[in-house]
Parts: structure tokens; sequence; C-alpha cells
């Protein structure tokens, strides 16, 4: 029995259900959500499109009623409120710390075992507040932000070169916020460098509108995306629940990997059964580096205002 919970049925929530129910490959997703009939209307929506898109996996939804996720292999966790236009991820973290501690600790009652993908911003410290309120080893909780940054970058590169996004390989590395490090140096095009095909003063626009991808597209809706994020942590559950072992940057706990100790951030890593099987250090050069200490400042700032807010 492949099992899997989506906790919060808005727009990401309902997207990555949907994405994972169209990847067929799941016996049953449940959809949870703290608004009564939310949950329950999105997922028989999304069950009723089964003929049409050709799935079978069962999608069912519940009013905050945990003991229907109990058994599930991972949990995507993507509670909380999103932002406005003029907000950072990181004003959002007075409301959704409480939320996503609350709700991993209702996850962890019905499913201990399960591997929790957090989805809920500011990402990198909400990760590691729910990696303190599950109690459980690193390697079974982290965030979901790199899938999401890289493939903006892809997009972008694709547009650039009229090529397909699906030929680009890319990482990125740091917290999921404006400082974010995405690096060409690591970029190829079906295994050419990308930096022989986009000039530096180009590539340079790319990576600084990866950077504020997010805040682009709160600025045109309103509110922040879902398409891209959705779908980033469904392929994330992929690639654990089918033991994939995809190499794609995700928000762990990092261990000593350039010089950074009991913090939450993007690193590439091995996905599989286990969750992270395994961080990747690569090498990287001093301006590379240096853009990397300060995403991890930026992250450390706001893990001391969550440190502040007495939720411990
Ligand atoms: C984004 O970057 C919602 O943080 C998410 O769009």
């Amino acid at each position: 029995m492949k099992k899997v919970t989506v906790v919060g049925a808005g727009h990401v929530g309902a997207t990555c259900t949907d994405v994972l129910a169209q990847r067929n490959f799941l016996d049953e997703i449940v959809l949870i959500d703290i608004k009564e009939g939310l949950a329950e209307g999105k997922a028989l929506d999304i069950w009723e499109s089964s003929p049409i898109k050709y799935f079978d996996t069962r999608v069912v939804g519940y009013t905050n009623d945990y003991s229907k996720t109990e058994g599930s292999n991972v949990v995507v966790i993507t509670s909380g409120v999103p932002r406005k236009p003029g907000m950072s991820r990181d004003d959002l973290i007075s409301t959704n710390a409480k939320i996503v501690m609350e709700v991993t600790k209702n996850v962890m009652s019905a499913s201990p075992d399960a591997i929790i993908i957090i989805v809920s911003n500011p990402l990198d410290v909400m990760t590691y507040a729910a990696h303190i309120a599950s109690g459980k080893p690193a390697n079974e909780v982290f965030g979901q932000a790199g899938v999401l940054d890289t493939a903006r970058y892809r997009a972008f590169i694709a547009n650039e070169l009229n090529i397909s996004p699906m030929d680009i390989q890319a990482l990125l590395l740091g917290g999921h916020g404006d400082t974010m490090v995405p690096l060409p140096r690591y970029t190829t095009v079906s295994g050419i460098p990308v930096t022989e095909l986009i000039p530096k003063e180009r590539l340079d626009e790319i990576v600084a509108r990866t950077r504020k991808g997010g805040g682009e597209i709160v600025n045109l809706l309103g509110t922040s995306a879902w398409y891209a994020p959705g779908a980033a942590a469904a392929q994330m559950v992929e690639s654990v629940i089918l033991n994939q072992n995809h190499i794609f940057p995700c928000c762990v706990r990092l261990d000593g990997q350039w010089g950074e100790k009991d913090i939450y951030l993007g690193s590439p890593v091995k996905l599989g059964r286990n969750g992270i099987e395994e961080i990747i250090e690569i090498q990287l050069n001093e301006e590379e580096m240096a853009l990397l200490k300060a995403s991890s400042q930026h992250v450390r700032d706001v893990m001391k205002v969550f440190d502040g807010m007495g939720l411990l």
C-alpha cells in the first residue's frame, strides 16, 4: 500500500495532489484541511477527473481528521498562509510557525514512520521547526524549494535559448529566498556548460530573475504561486516512494557541509526510499561560497526570530 497525505488543500496542496494522482503510482492520496469541506471538495473534484486523465489512485479529502492519514509513507505539509504583494516569505513566520508545528505533531500521531516534506514558508525555517516538532531523524524531514527554484531557472534558460526545458540540468544552493544561489557553473544543456551558450551578463540577469521568481508571480497574481510549487513537491514524493534516487536540490539539515551546521538550507541531495540518502557537498569557488554564506546568514536571522517565538 503506497499512501501519501497532503496537508493543506489550498492551491499548492491541491496541485500537488492532482499531479501525484495523474502520475498514478500511489494507491491512495489523503488531502486534509482545517476548513470544513475544502479538502473533501477538492479531492472529489480531482477523483472525478480520473476517468478523463486515466489514473486509479484513490483521492479522498477530510476536514482535520488525522486518523484518516494513518500509515502514510510520505506526508507533504503545505499549511499556512501565502504571501501578498510587498511581503517577503519571512513575514509569514508569525502565522505559519505555529501552524506547521501543530500539523507536524498531528501527522506524527497517525504516521510516526512517514517521511515529511515541508512546503510552507518561510521554507528553511519551517522545515527546521517541523524537524524539531517531529523528533524524527533529519533525513526524514526536509523541504521543497530547490526543485521549484531550479525549475524556474531552467524555464528561463529554455526561453533564452529557445530549447526544451527538459534538456537543462541545474543546481542551486542556499535558502528559499532572494539570497538563493543558482549555480551557472553547475548548469548544463544536454551536457554543454550553459556558460558556453549564454553570455555572463545575460546569465546574471537570469539568475537575478530566478532569485525573485516567487515574487514575480506574487506581483502578477496577488498571491503566491502554486502550479510549479505543487508539481515540485510531487516530484520529490515520487523520488522517495519509487526509490528513484534522483539528485535534487532540497532543503536539508546540514551537518558540517560548507562549514554549516544546525541549519536547514538548500543543498544537492540523493532522494530515495529513506528520504535524504546523501548530501552532496559540491566544490564551490570563492564567489559561490560567499553567496552561500550570505544566504545562510539570512536564514539564521529568521531562525532567531523563530527561536524567540517561544514555541519550543
Ligand atoms: C514560491 O517561490 C510559494 O515560495 C513559493 O513561489
